[in-house]
């Protein structure tokens, strides 16, 4: 492999060119034939991964995780706050220190924006961000963007829908930040006022010439879509509950909603859900959010390796 990265860190959709793109899926498509060929499990024998997880994960921790053993590699783990130093109230600059000093990567989840960042500027180590609070979740949009790719056998040429909770998901922010790259690609907005997407997104979109549209009625906006993502309203999100409690059950994807779809629409939800997506979906082949979750193996080795073989 002679293409190379140019940056050492994972930290935003914003870095990523279409080459790179490129890399990192024909990468991860070599990681999936890895999967299940134990004899080249050994690629990252000796190299330790610090999983430091501030903020809780099911998917995203136990990925990397998985995507490092597949590897040969060895994995230390911070899972919550409260069993790590910073309940101690040491600082994040010391723990980041500290933590390099014990392995070969970093991947981090921390509840404040920006976080992450100031750790990979401290670290001469590969810093990958597993999301810091409504900021960025580059790897789940890596992820994504694989599935699309899987799915779709295409990224240029695609309507995508996004739906539901448009203002805190940064996966949906995400994909945007990384499917704008590709050719004709169209953007729907479908949520609640209170929920809708921020204006930093729709600017982003203005300033690079791409087409979106904004709605606030679940009627009749399924008719052209290629790939409609669902996204979970989150409650802890809200600082007003009664808010969160007069919203909750407002949107609900059901087979019935979906007989005005094409038939060959992909559905895609970063997970975990509650109620937006009702479990008969899950039995249509063309719901891929199982599909999109098993993706972050193959994608989280192909940066692991990656960024550990960079040097
Ligand atoms: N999609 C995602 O980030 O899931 P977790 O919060 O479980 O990691």
């Amino acid at each position: 492999m002679t293409y190379k990265l140019k940056f050492k860190d994972i930290l935003h959709t914003n870095q990523f060119s279409v080459e790179d793109l490129d890399f990192i899926f024909s990468t991860a498509k070599q990681m999936e034939k890895i999967i299940t060929w134990e004899s080249q499990w050994g690629q990252l024998k000796w190299k330790i991964m610090a999983s430091l997880f501030y903020e809780p994960s099911t998917r995203t921790r136990l990925s990397f995780e998985s995507a490092m053993k597949r590897l040969g590699g060895e994995v230390i783990t911070v899972s919550e706050a409260g069993t790590s130093s910073f309940s101690k109230g040491e600082t994040l600059e010391d723990n980041s220190i500290i933590t390099s000093m014990y392995s070969d990567i970093i991947v981090m989840r921390h509840p404040q924006i920006g976080s992450v960042k100031k750790s990979a500027d401290i670290t001469h180590l590969s810093v990958i961000n597993a999301w810091d609070w409504s900021n960025q979740h580059p790897t789940q949009a890596l992820l994504d963007v694989y599935t699309i790719l899987k799915e779709k056998k295409r990224l240029n040429n695609l309507k995508i829908a996004i739906v539901w909770d448009l203002k805190f998901w940064r996966t949906a922010h995400s994909l945007v930040y990384l499917m704008w790259l590709y050719k004709n690609i169209e953007f729907s907005f479908i949520s609640p006022t209170e929920l809708k997407i921020p204006e930093k997104v729709t600017s982003f979109l203005n300033d690079k010439n791409i087409d979106y549209s904004e709605t606030d009625s679940y009627i009749e906006w399924l008719k052209d879509v290629d790939v409609l993502y669902v996204t979970r309203i989150q409650k802890e999100r809200f600082t007003d509950i009664s808010e969160y409690e007069n919203l909750k059950d407002d949107f609900v994807l059901n087979l019935e909603l979906l007989n005005n779809a094409k038939t060959d629409i992909t559905i895609m939800h970063p997970l975990p859900r509650v109620n937006e997506v009702d479990s008969e979906v899950d039995k249509l082949p063309n719901a891929a959010f199982f599909r999109q979750a098993q993706n972050g193996v193959p994608v989280r080795m192909a940066l692991l390796k990656i960024l550990c073989e960079r040097v």
